[in-house]
């Protein structure tokens, strides 16, 4: 049977997107809407829509912003995961934010690439020891055939805490963009929509048709 959802029907109109309002680095305005997603405590405001693609093939992931920095955004996982496999295979990714309440919507596309040992290290021991012993009992992405296996591991781990060290593959990852789609609901389906490319190191402003 066919599920219509026709009639679901929002309006927006919150707030607007003007050419002359826009900063000249793309990070200041995703900082700006980043904030207010934190102080409005918008449901998981950092989780991101982490898309990446193996053989023409693009597979999405949700996982948590960690940090941002002057030119990337930083998320952890397991490297050995299938969005790690996939990313060492071909760093193009994107990422995709969706702030549903404020009628906002942020693409950004680039180039993943690992950060430092040390900052994966110091980012893994600031977590509670229950997630790093998951972290170590977990081969994300990995068959298994039921749970068994993998809370006797984790519960090894809590009993042993001095076991308890980051896996040479779990860290950090970082995506440099160098394409940003500021979406913002408007009246009538007119929506705001600029966009950000980076080329020759400098960022050039469009906009875009909704
Ligand atoms: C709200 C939420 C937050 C998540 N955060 C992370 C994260 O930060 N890192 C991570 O590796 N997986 C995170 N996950 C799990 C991933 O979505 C995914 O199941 C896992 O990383 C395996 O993906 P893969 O097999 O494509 O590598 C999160 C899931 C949800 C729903």
């Amino acid at each position: 049977m066919t599920q219509s959802y026709h009639h679901i029907r929002q309006n927006y109109g919150k707030s607007g997107l003007v050419e002359k309002d826009m900063p000249e680095n793309p990070f200041v305005l995703f900082q700006y809407w980043f904030d207010q997603a934190l102080k409005d405590e918008l449901p998981d405001a950092n989780a991101l829509v982490l898309s990446t693609v193996y053989q023409n093939r693009p597979s999405s992931r949700i996982v948590l912003l960690k940090a941002v920095e002057q030119d990337s955004l930083v998320f952890f996982t397991n490297y050995n995961s299938r969005k790690g496999r996939e990313i060492e295979n071909n760093p193009q990714a994107s990422i995709l934010f969706f702030w549903p309440q404020h009628e906002r919507q942020i693409r950004i596309e680039g180039q993943v690439e690992r950060i430092s040992d040390e900052q994966s290290e110091s980012y893994f021991v600031s977590r509670p020891l229950e997630s790093q012993a998951a972290a170590i009992a977990s081969e994300q992405s990995e068959k298994i055939k039921d749970k068994t296996a993998l809370i006797r591991s984790y519960e090894h781990l809590l009993k042993h805490v001095e076991l308890i060290r980051r896996p040479a593959h779990w860290g950090g990852y970082q995506l440099k963009p160098d394409y940003f789609e500021f979406w913002q609901g408007g009246t009538h389906r007119l929506h705001d929509r600029i966009i950000y490319e980076k080329l020759m190191q400098k960022w050039q402003i469009s906009r875009l048709s909704p």
